[in-house]
Order: C-alpha cells, then structure tokens, then sequence
C-alpha cells in the first residue's frame, strides 16, 4: 500500500491509498474532496491543479511545458503548484502529501 496524504480545501487533512502507476489526479478525482479534473488528464483544463508538500517538491519529475504554462495562468499558482494528472504515482512516492488548490 502507498499511502498518499490529501489537504482539502479546508485544511482538513486525509490518507488514503493511493493508486500506483497512474496519475495523482486518478486518485483525487474519486474523493468528494478531491479535484474535477473535467479534461480527464489531457493537460488542458487546470481544474486538477495541486500544491505539492515542500519536501516532495524535488522528488517528482519537474514540470512540463503545457503544464507550466497553464499553471502559470492561475490566480492560485505557487512553486509548489502541479497539475496532478501529470504526476505519476508511483511506490517511491508513498507518504506524498498535496494540498488540493482553489477552483477558478
Ligand atoms: S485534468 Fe485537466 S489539466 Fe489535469
């Protein structure tokens, strides 16, 4: 089991199983707390956007072209800020913690 730890957007925090070689947003979008994800992973919508924990920031694989771009559109952006369908979960990754950023 990798465990991933969810701060929703009331600063409640949650663990959970997280699912293992797919993107973090397959995981959030299940959760009523989680993300919409209304482009299904496509890069395209932003609604999947995340704040990654510090300490991760360095694990994960750094951003993308579309996905910085689009990030960088936000209001809400930080350089925590990920667009969860982007990063593969993975067991190296168990214990990650995100925050789900605001809608916009
Ligand atoms: S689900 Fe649309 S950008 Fe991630």
């Amino acid at each position: 089991m990798a465990e991933l730890v969810i701060v929703d957007r009331y600063g409640k925090e949650h663990r959970v199983e997280g699912r293992v070689g797919v993107s973090v947003m397959e995981t959030l979008r299940d959760l009523d707390y989680g993300v919409a994800a209304i482009c299904g992973g496509m890069c395209s919508c932003a609604t999947c956007h995340i704040w990654v924990d510090e300490p991760w920031i360095a694990k994960l694989p750094a951003r993308q072209g579309d996905e910085q771009e689009l990030l960088q559109e936000l209001g809400s952006f930080k350089p925590a800020s990920r667009l969860s369908c982007q990063v593969v979960f993975t067991e190296a990754l168990a214990g990650l913690k995100v925050a789900i950023a605001p809608d916009e």
